[in-house]
């Protein structure tokens, strides 16, 4: 339990950047989705109420129902499970009258705290749902009538409501976790007014209720992340009830308060003590869950905050996967990790040893003196009757057992994850990772675990960590970015519908519905379709498609682990080039002036090659200070006559490349731009033709020699490229100078709304299906 000095930390700062530095084009999303990309295509729709703020605070996804539940502030709401919002239904439900004043008079904010954040909504029963709220800081609790299956029933008796209180924090902004099982509401929470009560609380059902002692060994300052019932086996007296949270170390003696993360269990059937621990948790025991990366000199960094944990659950119901998101925030560096952990890690640290201190100036150590029967932690069941030794009930353990429980809840052993290390690290990132939810898929060649990860900035990220042979180390592949919400918003809330294929995202500013996926848009090509990587993805013989296991369809092509079009796609039509370069283009650049040449692949993983070709030679650009390849294209700072060619910009991703764009590149010598405007300004009739509207051709070039291009759009840009991409109302005072007609210069104005038309769905076409890029020089410019 070796924490780091400061020292270190710098070192292994530089250790994880360098780390992250030589992954980084692998950690770029492949497609990058904006808000509008993704309405526009049917792929999210957004709730938002129906008075335009619904300050989420709870969502219950009941498909049992087909509905989704939302808990606001003073709200709740049932919506369809499909894709349209209409028939939502709404229930107001404010504090009980006079706890908003009586709130307000405490001090409280009346926006953010004097109001009923619905916290919690679980399902009761086949009807019902159980609802609770921070009742503007006296929570309240009232069953919700959703009526049978197939019905759209949404009422509430506001005059049947019951205290919250254990059930639901008082504080909007407390962290808090529950599950409701058979009957009775486990909550992880600070019961009290001043949020200073933290427990785990058993309340509802038949059985008194039960809670922890007020015991710092037992739960220090607790922040509660998450709660769920895993059976151990097919006993059901064995069901343990599992919190997961993290808390102020007591077994880090060094006074630092420093944070770790705990798995904690409860016994389900767990009726506290007979005459110790009456009505108080007998079977709580905690270990820590260890999230970390090795740095040099043996020093791990630690991930020690748990921000979100999502159970993967199987046919196995014993054996769910754990994921969890932490993170590890100090003043040196902001790091992200995504730690998996298996139950039988999680078990064998609970059958370990006890974690023991002999007094206050012993270490910590393995407890090795004799454990009293049955074990602590242990469930009274079966298993541990002896002859003429039953266990009924935790009432019947000795007060040996009670004792020693009380004062031994933490485990030596901690748990580790999945090949002792994170399936993903995420540092020197702008955003926060906030909740994950996880989809096992069916692939050609296997399972695959898909990661969703919500930020802080409203945007989703679909990740998958590949293992490539028997190597430890995992490749993450982020497949999609998708900016779910219009403006920056932490993501509260994910929940998953494998049967609907679609993602429930929450924030403050509302819910969106999100297909899981939509392959079409990773393009027309096979090998578009390869390089996605995406195990939802399969090239069907024509299109990009959702992959289903065991259908009948022959032609299916996959390669998830490598990406590799040129194998998959070897008899499919490889050449996509007819499908990407729409033109071969010119561009005119003046000598000693600089120059760019625009080229953006699809995929922010590829890497550019240019290619240049005179006469019959084609050979790589070589690049310098002068000409420097950018993400955008290539920049001449200043180009020279000899530059003049034919570029070829080639994208090459995971061994497949295709050509992008072929541009042919004009040197203009001299002051042809200067003089252009000398002839104009001296009187130069310089568009008799035009007005004779026989040429379509620019007034400006009137007496250049060829090439120019013969329609009429193209001009508009070659003084775009000769003036530079500096500013458009240079180019507009150009135009003014040069053009002496008012028709001529209506006819400059059309052809400017044109040109600023044709580059508007020209970025439109090559960002349908790519997302919003970067955007390019020429965008900035059309759109200013
Ligand atoms: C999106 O859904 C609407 C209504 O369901 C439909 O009219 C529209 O064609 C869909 N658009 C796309 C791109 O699928
Ligand atoms: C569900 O619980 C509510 C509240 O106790 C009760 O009124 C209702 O009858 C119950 N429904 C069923 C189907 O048991
Ligand atoms: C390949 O493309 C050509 C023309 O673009 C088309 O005629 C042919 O059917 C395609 N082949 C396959 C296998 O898609
Ligand atoms: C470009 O620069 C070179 C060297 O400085 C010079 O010889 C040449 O005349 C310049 N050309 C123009 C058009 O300015
Ligand atoms: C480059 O182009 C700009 C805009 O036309 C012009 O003002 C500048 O003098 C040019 N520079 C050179 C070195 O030709």
């Amino acid at each position: 339990m070796k924490e780091l000095s400061l020292l270190s930390q710098n070192m292994i700062l530089l250790f994880l950047l360098a780390m992250t530095a030589s992954a980084s084009k692998l950690n770029v999303p492949r497609l990058r989705l904006s808000y509008k990309d993704l309405l526009a295509t049917n792929r999210s729709a957004i709730f938002s109420g129906h008075h335009g703020l619904l300050s989420l605070t709870s969502v219950f996804l009941d498909e049992y129902h087909d509905r989704l539940f939302l808990g606001g502030k003073d709200v709740l709401y049932s919506l369809r499970l499909d894709h349209t919002h209409s028939d939502s239904k709404e229930i107001y439900w404010p504090p009980l009258p006079g706890n908003r004043e009586e709130c307000v008079l405490k001090g409280m904010d009346p926006q953010s705290e004097c109001a009923n954040f619905v916290r919690l909504l679980q399902p009761y029963n086949r009807t019902h749902l159980l609802a609770c709220g921070t009742g503007a800081f006296q929570p309240m609790c009232a069953f919700v009538n959703v009526g049978h299956r197939g019905e759209h029933v949404f009422t509430m008796d506001p005059t049947n409501v019951e205290n919250g209180r254990g059930k639901c924090p008082h504080d909007p902004s407390q962290p808090f976790a529950s599950t409701f099982i058979g009957g009775e509401l486990y909550t992880g929470l600070t019961a009290d007014f001043l949020g200073r009560d933290a427990v785990i609380f058993r309340s509802l059902g038949s059985r008194s209720t039960m809670r922890t002692e007020t015991d710092q060994r037992l739960l220090h300052d607790p922040k509660f992340v998450a709660a769920h019932l895993i059976p151990d086996n097919d006993d059901h007296d064995n069901d343990k009830v599992y919190f997961f949270f993290t808390e102020k170390a007591m077994e880090d003696g060094d006074g630092r308060g420093a944070i770790h993360s705990r798995v904690g269990r409860v016994c389900a059937n767990d009726a506290g003590g007979q005459r110790v621990l009456v009505n108080k948790w007998s079977t709580f025991i905690k270990a820590r869950l260890v999230c970390s990366v090795p740095g040099p000199h043996g020093i791990d960094t630690h991930f020690d905050e748990l921000e979100d944990v999502f159970l993967l659950r199987t046919k196995d119901e014993k054996n769910p996967d754990v994921y969890a998101i932490f993170s590890t925030i100090s003043n040196v560096f902001q790091g992200f990790a995504v730690c998996v952990y298996r139950m039988a890690d999680i078990r064998e640290a609970f059958n370990g040893p006890f974690a023991h201190k002999e007094g206050p100036d012993y270490q910590w150590a393995a407890y090795e003196g004799r454990v009293p029967y049955p074990r602590p932690g242990v469930c009274p069941s079966k298993i541990i009757n002896q002859p003429g030794r039953q266990f009924a009930s935790t009432k019947d353990f000795p007060d040996s057992v009670l004792q020693f429980a009380r004062s031994h809840p933490l485990m030596w052993r901690q748990v580790y994850p999945a090949m002792r290390q994170p399936l993903l690290v995420k540092t020197n990132v702008d955003y926060r990772l906030r909740q994950i939810v996880v989809d096992r898929v069916e692939a050609e060649d296997g399972q695959y675990d898909v990661m969703f990860i919500g930020t802080d900035i409203g945007t989703v990220l679909k990740v998958i960590a590949l293992r490539s042979g028997n190597s430890l180390d995992t490749e993450e592949v982020t497949l999609e970015e998708m900016q779910i919400f219009k403006v920056p918003t932490p993501i509260t809330s994910m929940d998953i519908s494998v049967k609907r294929q679609a993602l429930y995202v929450g924030s403050p500013v509302g819910v969106a519905q999100v297909r899981l996926h939509r392959c079409e848009t990773y393009g027309k090509a096979c090998a578009e379709c390869c390089l996605a990587r995406d195990p939802y993805c399969a090239w069907d013989g024509t299109s990009c498609t959702r992959y289903t296991p065991h259908s009948k369809r022959r032609y299916r092509r996959q390669d998830i682990l490598h990406g590799n079009p040129a194998l998959q796609c070897v008899d499919q039509n490889l050449s996509v080039e007819e499908l990407d370069v729409s033109e071969d283009r010119v561009v005119y650049g003046t000598e000693n002036n600089s120059t760019f040449l625009e080229c953006v692949p699809r995929s922010p993983q590829a890497t550019i090659t240019w290619l240049v070709q005179r006469d019959d030679r084609k050979e790589e650009v070589k690049t310098d200070e002068r000409v420097m390849s950018t993400e955008q294209g290539l920049l001449f700072r200043r180009l020279f006559r000899q530059d003049e060619g034919v570029y070829v910009c080639r994208s090459r991703e995971h061994g497949f490349s295709q050509t992008l764009a072929r541009i042919s590149l004009e040197v203009l010598q001299g002051e042809t731009l200067g003089e252009l405007l000398a002839r104009e300004e001296a009187g130069a009739e310089p568009t008799g033709k035009d007005r004779a509207g026989h040429r379509a051709g620019p007034p400006c070039y009137g007496h250049r020699s060829p090439p120019i291009p013969s329609h009429s759009r193209s001009w508009f840009k070659d003084i775009m490229q000769l003036i530079g991409p500096s500013n458009l109302p240079h180019v507009e005072e150009y135009c003014e100078r040069v053009w002496c007609s008012d028709k001529l210069r209506r006819k400059h104005k059309t052809m400017m709304d044109k040109y600023r038309l044709a580059q508007e769905s020209a970025r439109k076409a090559r960002n349908k299906g790519s997302g919003e890029r970067n955007r390019t020089p020429r965008d900035l410019r059309s759109s200013k």
